[in-house]
């Protein structure tokens, strides 16, 4: 009898252990994005409240800089005011740890909450910022708004978390140069990384269309490289006859620069070399070809032929931007530019055919290299940086110290593992957030490719042909945002979310990890969070997602989607608006000429959501 009780005892334990421990982990009450390694849900709760204390590992003024603004955020959106005690007073109960362990990796945490204590360990602050990271998400998502919040228990479910990133490099790039962003702007984008574990800020600072970081020693640069006199778009449309412009001081640049240390996000400058520099040509005739030629900063978008010229006097300007920026921005990594550099002022000048002779070049795309290499060594000996350039870098030979940025799909990619050297994945067809991410035909315009949420989630930057040994070459990724259709920041805010927190889970899990259905469901909770933080984003996750070989007039296989979780598509074809009584769309539908496709989802209990999507197919 003892013995079947034994028995018993053992396997209640088991199930319990077996239950807790299981892996489909609930999406409202844990919800984190990205998804960690490993959850282990728990029963129980801890709740800050007045008495909690951090305890902080001495000697460590990062950990201490990490608690101290929790606790600040806590005291915004609450008003309770958390002591942040040096060492690890194992009498005080209620007490959140912050606990420095050795032998962790630099952006590794774990994390024990239990409903006395919160342990986060990392034996690097970027690793403690990031478990402060998840427990904000464990939160209620009052903890991300601005204002006090009234009746909210603040509590976090108890869990055990292990957690890493798969890349090292996990970014985001905005192009501030066809439209200036407002520095404040630029803060709100990097803590939305950061709240989602990405780690890099690509600030693409230097267009054609605009110069927009001030340089002491230039000032013509922004006085005149940062205006232009209206906008036009593409081929010649008409004006807006609106002047547009701005830049950054050198103030605001360490601002911004500061805001992000404190988010372990780098900023990774862009100076556009040796294309896309018309803006700066327009201020420094000099630094073109034929510095004779009257130039003004252009106003209409596309590839421009006015380039700078491979001289001396390039090079010692170029020099001088990077040295006033080495003050500015500590990161390691520059990003150079080295895209879609037309050779066409190159062919016309005798001074470079002159040069091709003297380096026994063929081609002007040799220049181009002599170009990169040159900066290379520049930023690499006086300034310690290593460089980032667009995958252009590789068309004319390569500079094997420098880092390829994948672009052009991944053959460009494959290019450079094939040659040892590091890549960063950004294919347009996957992570150009300038492209539509709703019906192209009714959304404003925009660039002009179609990818939806589950596109970018669906994403991974190690394709399977990548062998093993290569695999360490791949940094990471990251999405872009060029704002040719992008005029101001609320537009970037619609552009960018959610798709921009679809890739941080792509690129902090494993392959293995990554899971859609569990995205969406968290995703339910994720949005609640950017509410707090008024992040105007699309709604496109309400709405049915018509998927279909683009370039077909009469898709033979039209494929419906709805991300929002526990709901169903109902459609109609004879032109009727769907209600909860059309039929509920089940598989793939083959259209024909004239046929009207209406959809919209509903909820199971049969209440209608977002708003309705519809084609004809004509
Ligand atoms: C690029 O899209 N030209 C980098």
């Amino acid at each position: 009898m003892i013995y079947l009780m034994k028995n018993r005892q053992i396997f209640v334990v088991w199930l319990v252990v077996a239950l807790t421990q299981c892996t489909v982990v609930n999406a409202q009450r844990y919800g984190i994005i990205p998804q960690p390694q490993s959850v282990v849900e728990k029963e129980g709760e801890f709740r800050i409240d007045g008495k909690t204390v951090f305890l902080v590992s001495a000697g460590d003024s990062s950990f201490v800089e990490i608690a101290e603004n929790f606790a600040a955020q806590i005291k915004a959106v609450s008003g309770m005011k958390i002591r942040v005690k040096d060492g690890e007073d194992k009498q005080i109960s209620k007490t959140v740890v912050f606990a420095k362990k050795n032998g962790m990796g630099q952006e590794e945490y774990t994390l024990q909450v239990d409903p006395q204590k919160i342990i986060i360990s990392a034996s690097y602050p970027n690793g403690l910022f990031y478990g402060v990271q998840t427990i904000c998400q464990l939160l209620p998502s009052e903890i991300y708004g601005t204002k006090q919040a009234t009746g909210i228990k603040w509590v976090v479910p108890c869990c055990e978390i292990k957690d890493a990133p798969k890349f090292s490099y996990r970014g985001m790039m905005l192009d501030v140069g066809r439209y200036f962003m407002p520095k404040e702007f630029i803060m709100k984008f990097i803590d939305l990384l950061a709240m989602h574990k990405q780690n890099v800020f690509h600030w693409h600072l230097t267009e054609d269309q605009g110069w927009r970081v001030e340089i002491k020693k230039y000032p013509k640069l922004t006085e005149v490289g940062a205006w232009r006199k209206e906008t036009t778009g593409y081929q010649g449309a008409a004006g807006d006859g609106k002047p547009h412009g701005g830049f950054y001081t050198q103030e605001d640049i360490r601002e911004v620069v500061e805001y992000a240390r404190q988010r372990y996000v780098t900023i990774i400058p862009e100076i556009e070399l040796p294309g896309h520099s018309s803006a700066a040509i327009a201020a420094y005739p000099e630094l073109s070809c034929f510095p004779e030629r009257k130039y003004e900063v252009p106003t209409g978008w596309g590839i421009k032929k006015d380039v700078f010229c491979p001289n001396a006097k390039t090079f010692t300007f170029l020099e001088d931007v990077f040295t006033e920026l080495f003050d500015l921005f500590p990161s390691p990594y520059y990003h150079i530019g080295g895209d879609e550099c037309p050779k066409d002022r190159w062919k016309e000048s005798a001074y470079c055919q002159d040069l091709k002779k003297v380096l026994g070049a063929q081609t002007e795309d040799e220049l181009q290299i002599f170009f990169v290499q040159r900066m290379d060594k520049f930023l690499r000996e006086k300034g310690g940086k290593k460089v980032i350039g667009w995958d252009e870098i590789l068309d004319g030979g390569a500079v094997p110290s420098s880092i390829v940025m994948s672009y052009r799909g991944h053959a460009p990619a494959i290019k450079a593992l094939n040659r040892d050297m590091y890549t960063i994945l950004t294919p347009n067809r996957w992570c150009y957030l300038d492209y539509y991410q709703e019906d192209p035909e009714k959304e404003v315009k925009s660039q002009g490719l179609f990818l939806p949420l589950k596109k970018v989630y669906d994403y991974y930057p190690i394709s399977d042909t990548v062998p093993a040994n290569k695999h360490k070459f791949i940094l990471g990724m990251q999405g872009c945002i060029w704002t040719e259709f992008i005029q101001n920041s609320q537009r970037v805010e619609y552009m960018a979310f959610p798709r921009t927190i679809a890739m941080s889970e792509v690129a902090w899990c494993d392959k293995s990890n990554k899971n859609w259905t569990g995205f969406c469901e968290r995703m339910v909770k994720e949005f609640k969070r950017l509410d707090q933080k008024e992040v105007g984003y699309s709604k496109a996750f309400y709405n049915v997602v018509f998927n279909f070989d683009r370039t077909e007039k009469f898709p033979k296989e039209l494929i419906l989607s709805l991300d929002m979780p526990e709901s169903v598509i109902r459609y109609t074809t004879d032109g009727s608006a769907p209600t909860v009584q059309s039929q509920v769309y089940k598989e793939s539908l083959t259209v024909k000429e004239g046929d009207c496709i209406r959809a919209q989802g509903f909820t199971t209990q049969g209440k209608s959501i977002g708003v309705e999507v519809n084609k004809i197919f004509k």
